[in-house]
């Protein structure tokens, strides 16, 4: 039977986890036997919960990356430069696979390191990237080769969705609850990553650039997180039938692949709308498939450490594809930061002050860009004067409705920032 002697560098939540399902192989179902002959950490002496006592320590990846003994690097250690980038290109450029569970980095270098496999004719697999345990990234390179996508969208950051979600059950604030999140381990180590979405912006162009064949361009991909969302907005939004979420889209227009993370409406009936809590979620929409959603869990050492053996275990009969899936002949899409022309129904939650006519200006500006009101809710001013007015839209083009929203903030009776949401459509 095969032996596959890996190489891990990054002992943290996942390289821990990964080193007891070495352990426990038995219990699993490789197609042969896998053996850990060297580990490389930041520390060597940190209180870890497996004993690391008997590998061969390397205090540098890249020394381990190229060892003769290792066949499969294993790179846990995350961020997009730096020392796991050069570890990675280490490991490719003496011919031998890696397996990562490092989003940061093949977001901003994805399209280099592919490259680099290719020339060497080895894998580059990194399934853990995205959505941890839910395994996307080969359903879409491979089993979903004989579907044309036309969007994938998703709720890819566990923290970003628990926030919302207690947000709304307990009515706590959102520094209170990002508290818990970081207690519970699902925030990175440097939690504003998460709340300004760019981990999950990470995550959703990876996925658009293997369901679209395109050229990975991160800075083409738009960001916005949940550090804006107030209590108040999802409240609102329950009462007229939504659900606010940080949710991630690709999809394809004329132009170009439009790839864009930012919080959005969901009615209620919406298959993304019940996907709660640190639950991560990808759905697939495409012909002749129609659509296809994947639910699980996001983050956390077991169910991450289970996406990095999926590809390990691949990896005893290599097929050294192309990491995105693409070959020659295949169309090859580009980035674009926006589709003119596209539409929306938005969910816009205004503050005005308690005085005559505030409204009426509300209504003022939003009729003057052809923004239609579907459905309006307003609340008696709190204590401050403060009147907090949420209003669905019926479906206009995005460019009137963000002129309407910055007219809407411009006028005298609105108080603080407005919230516009756009809402998104069953697809
Ligand atoms: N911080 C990430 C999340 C963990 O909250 O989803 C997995 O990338």
């Amino acid at each position: 039977m095969k032996t596959v002697r890996l190489g891990v560098a990054g002992l943290g939540h996942v390289g821990c986890g990964l080193i007891e399902l070495v352990a426990r192989q038995a219990e699993l179902r490789l197609p042969g036997k896998v053996e850990v002959v060297g580990v490389s950490a930041r520390s060597r002496t940190r209180n870890r919960p497996v004993d690391i006592g008997g590998y061969r320590w390397f205090d540098d990846a890249a020394t381990l990356a190229e060892d003769p003994d290792v066949d499969v690097f294993v790179e846990l250690m995350g961020g997009s430069d730096g020392p796991a980038k050069f570890a990675v290109e280490t490991a490719l450029k003496a011919g031998k696979p890696v397996v990562t569970a490092n989003k940061a980095l093949i977001a901003m270098h994805g399209q280099a390191l592919e490259d680099l496999a290719q020339a060497q004719d080895v894998d580059l697999m990194f399934e853990a990237a995205v959505a941890g345990g839910v395994p996307v990234v080969r359903v879409l390179r491979d089993s979903l080769t004989g579907v044309t996508i036309r969007r994938v969208t998703g709720i890819l950051n566990g923290t970003c969705n628990f926030l919302t979600t207690e947000m709304l059950r307990t009515g706590r604030a959102y520094e209170d609850v990002l508290d818990e999140a970081q207690r519970l381990g699902y925030a990175e180590a440097d939690p504003t990553l998460d709340v300004s979405g760019l981990d999950a912006a990470h995550k959703a162009a990876i996925l658009a650039s293997i369901a679209f064949t395109a050229d990975l361009d991160f800075d083409k991909v738009s960001v916005a997180g949940v550090d804006t969302i107030e209590v108040l907005d999802l409240v609102l939004a329950d009462r007229l039938g939504l659900r606010i979420k940080l949710i991630t889209e690709g999809l394809l227009s004329e132009e170009g692949v439009v790839c864009r993370v930012a919080p959005m409406a969901l009615p209620f009936d919406h298959p993304l709308a019940r996907v709660d809590g640190s639950l991560n979620t990808v759905r697939v929409e495409g012909t002749p498939l129609g659509a296809v959603t994947l639910t699980g869990p996001g983050a956390g050492a077991g169910p991450t450490a289970s996406a990095v053996m999926g590809d390990i275990s691949k990896l005893f009969s290599p097929t050294a594809r192309s990491p995105f899936g693409r070959a020659d002949h295949h169309v090859r899409r580009v980035f674009v930061d926006a589709a003119p022309g596209e539409r929306s129904a938005f969910f816009l939650r205004v503050k005005l002050s308690d005085k005559p006519g505030a409204l009426a200006s509300l209504s003022e500006a939003l009729a003057a860009q052809n923004v239609s009101v579907d459905k309006l809710l307003q609340d008696s001013a709190d204590e401050s004067g403060a009147s907090p007015v949420a209003i669905v839209t019926h479906v206009c083009s995005r460019g009137d409705m963000q002129t309407a929203a910055d007219h809407v903030a411009a006028l005298s009776s609105t108080i603080g920032a407005p919230q516009l949401i756009p809402i998104d459509s069953i697809g």
